[in-house]
């Protein structure tokens, strides 16, 4: 840290954090440093979704966003939501498809993921393409991560 270090404190993952960061810190360096490692650097430019958190709710690329615009926000990672042994829906169909190759995009496909079913009721094809078009996958997995995530979408509608 530099003379210019200064501190931001948000809400990470639903506990109230304050961490010492830089002015032209990035919200994504912040957090892998700060060992949140689930969170991915892919293009460091907006354009992959790898870094994909919910900010507010909302899924933004933490790459794009200065640590200190997270001030007195709520951010969510991928820490968040399931873990190994306790895996959350999406999670779990992704693993009951084998649609996890080498996994990179999977942490901010299930960010993406969780704003869409958190924010609409609808789960048409349209509006899950509009959540769900910002996160690439490398390893061009989309058929079965796709699958995975109908499955839990199609049960929601079913019990609406
Ligand atoms: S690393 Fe942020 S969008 Fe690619
Ligand atoms: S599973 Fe490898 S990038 Fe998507």
């Amino acid at each position: 840290m530099t003379s210019n270090s200064k501190t931001v404190s948000f809400t990470l993952n639903g506990e109230a954090k304050t961490f010492a960061t830089e002015p032209d810190e990035k919200l994504l360096t912040l957090l892998r440093r700060e060992g949140y490692r689930g969170t991915k650097f892919g293009c460091g430019q907006g354009t992959c979704g790898a870094c994909t958190v919910l900010l507010d709710d909302r899924a933004i690329y933490a790459c794009l966003l200065y640590s200190q615009q997270a001030e007195g926000r709520s951010i969510r990672t991928i820490e968040g939501m399931g873990s190994f042994d306790n895996p959350c829906d999406f999670q779990q169909e992704l693993i009951n498809a084998g649609a996890v190759q080498c996994g990179y995009c999977i942490p901010g496909m299930v960010m993406s993921a969780t704003a869409l079913m958190e924010a609409e009721n609808d789960f048409d094809d349209e509006i899950v393409r509009e959540y769900m078009d910002g996160n690439l996958c490398r390893c061009t997995g989309y058929e079965k991560i796709w699958a995975a995530l109908r499955k839990v979408l199609d049960r929601k509608e079913a019990s609406k």
